[in-house]
C-alpha cells in the first residue's frame, strides 16, 4: 500500500479533459446544489499506486454495487471556499489546514496517503479551469469538496485495496435558509454526535448521516439545529455541523471567548482556529479552549454573564444563536451587546476582508 507521501500522484501528470459544452449559470441558490463543469479525480489501486490526476467534465461515477464505501462507509470527504476578491483575483483560506485534516481523515479511514501540496495544485488546476463559476459577492462564493472513497468491489471488512479521490465544485450561497440572523439549538442528551476514541475529529460523511435523525427532532421542538451534549455532566461539544464558542464574562468575572478543546469529539474547524488566532491577537479578552457544561451555561444566563454564543464552519462561516431549548426550558442567548459591536459582526467581517483580499493575510492562497 501506498502508505507514504513520496508514492503520491503528482500535479505535474494531470490529464485535462474540457468540457465540449459549458453549463449556464444560475443565479446562486441553495448551497450545494448546482455544480460547475469539471471534477478532478485521481484513482488509487494497492497493486498500482496512484494513477495520474485526471480533470474531465462532470460525471456520474460508475462503482460497483459492493464497493466498501456504500456498505461501510469508508469514506471522507474536506470543504473550503474560493472567494473572489474586489480586485477580481481568486483566493482560497487556510486551503493547506484541509488538506492536512483531509490526510488525517484518510488514515483514520485506512485510505491510501498522498501529498497534500500535490493534492492542492491539482485543485487549483481545477479552480482555474472553473474560474467564471466564482461569484463577485461576499454572501456567496465557490465551494470546494473533496472526496475520498473506497471503491473496494468486496464486502469483507478490510482495508480497501481501491480507492478513488475526487474534487467536485458548487455554488455556495447562503448556507441556512433562514431570515432570523440568529438559530435555535435544541439540547437533548439523549444524542451523542462523537465519544472519545471515536471519529468525531475526522470529517467522515457517517458523522454528518447520523446526525440526521436528531436534526429532524429538533424540528419537531421549533429549532433548527441540535446542540450537541457529551457525558453526565451535558459538556457542550458543537452546534449542527458547527463548532462552537461562547463569549461571557467566566466564573472568575473575566471577560472570555471560550470553545470546547480539541480532545478527540471536537472537529477540527479552520474557521474556529482562524477565530482563536485572531482573538488572541487582539489582547482585548481571554481566549480559552475549555469544557463548557450547560449548568455553567444556565448560571451564567441567570446572572447575564452571557454576551453572545455562536457556531463556526466553513459552509456558515459565523452562525449567531439566538435560543437554546434544553430540558423544557426555552433559554434566551443574549445576541448583542448594547454598548459594542457585536462580537459576530466584527469577526465576520475581519474574516470576509481577508478571504476576499481587503486586508493582506498570509492565510490565502492565490488560485
Ligand atoms: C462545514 O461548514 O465545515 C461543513 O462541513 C458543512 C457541510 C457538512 C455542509
Amino acid at each position: 500500500m501506498a502508505d507514504d507521501s513520496t508514492q503520491s500522484f503528482k500535479a505535474v501528470d494531470l490529464v485535462v479533459q474540457l468540457s465540449p459544452a459549458l453549463k449556464t449559470k444560475p443565479h446562486v441558490v441553495d448551497f450545494g446544489t448546482v455544480f460547475t463543469d469539471h471534477m478532478l479525480t485521481v484513482e488509487w489501486s494497492v497493486t498500482e499506486g496512484w494513477q495520474a490526476p485526471f480533470i474531465r467534465p462532470l460525471a456520474n461515477l460508475s462503482l460497483h454495487p459492493a464497493c466498501s464505501s456504500l456498505h461501510y462507509g469508508i469514506q471522507l470527504f474536506e470543504g473550503f471556499k474560493v472567494y473572489r476578491g474586489d480586485d477580481s483575483r481568486l483566493r482560497l483560506f487556510r486551503p493547506m489546514l484541509n488538506m492536512s485534516r483531509m490526510a488525517n481523515s484518510a488514515k483514520r479511514a485506512c485510505l491510501p496517503a498522498f501529498d497534500q501540496t500535490e493534492l492542492l495544485e491539482c485543485i487549483r488546476r481545477l479552480v482555474e479551469i472553473d474560474q467564471d463559476w466564482v461569484p463577485r459577492s461576499d454572501s456567496a462564493s465557490l465551494y470546494i469538496r473533496p472526496t475520498f472513497i473506497s471503491t473496494e468491489p468486496s464486502l469483507g471488512v478490510k482495508r480497501p485495496g481501491r480507492a478513488l479521490l475526487y474534487v467536485i465544485l458548487c455554488q455556495a450561497g447562503s448556507y441556512f435558509n433562514s431570515e432570523a440572523d440568529a438559530i435555535s439549538l435544541w439540547a437533548d442528551p439523549k444524542y451523542t454526535r462523537a465519544w472519545k476514541g471515536g471519529t468525531g475529529d475526522c470529517k467522515m460523511g457517517g458523522n454528518y448521516g447520523c446526525s440526521l435523525f436528531a436534526q429532524y427532532e429538533a424540528g419537531d421542538y421549533g429549532c433548527q439545529q441540535v446542540l450537541w451534549l457529551y457525558g453526565q455532566d451535558h459538556q457542550i461539544t458543537e452546534a449542527g455541523t458547527m463548532n462552537i464558542f461562547l463569549h461571557w464574562i467566566n466564573q472568575d468575572g473575566e471577560e472570555e471567548l471560550a470553545t470546547p478543546p480539541l480532545d478527540g469529539i471536537i472537529l477540527p474547524g479552520i474557521t474556529r482556529r482562524s477565530i482563536l488566532e485572531l482573538t488572541r491577537k487582539w489582547g482585548e479578552f481571554k481566549v480559552t479552549e475549555c469544557y463548557l457544561t450547560m449548568s455553567q451555561l444556565c448560571s451564567a444566563l441567570k446572572q447575564q454573564r452571557v454576551k453572545e454564543m455562536f457556531g463556526s464552519g466553513t459552509a456558515c462561516m459565523i452562525c449567531p444563536i439566538g435560543h437554546i431549548v434544553y430540558l423544557g426550558e426555552n433559554l434566551h442567548i443574549p445576541c448583542r451587546d448594547k454598548h459594542s459591536v457585536k462580537l459576530t459582526s466584527r469577526l465576520t467581517k475581519e474574516l470576509t476582508d481577508i478571504q476576499h483580499g481587503r486586508t493582506p493575510s498570509d492565510w490565502t492562497f492565490e488560485v
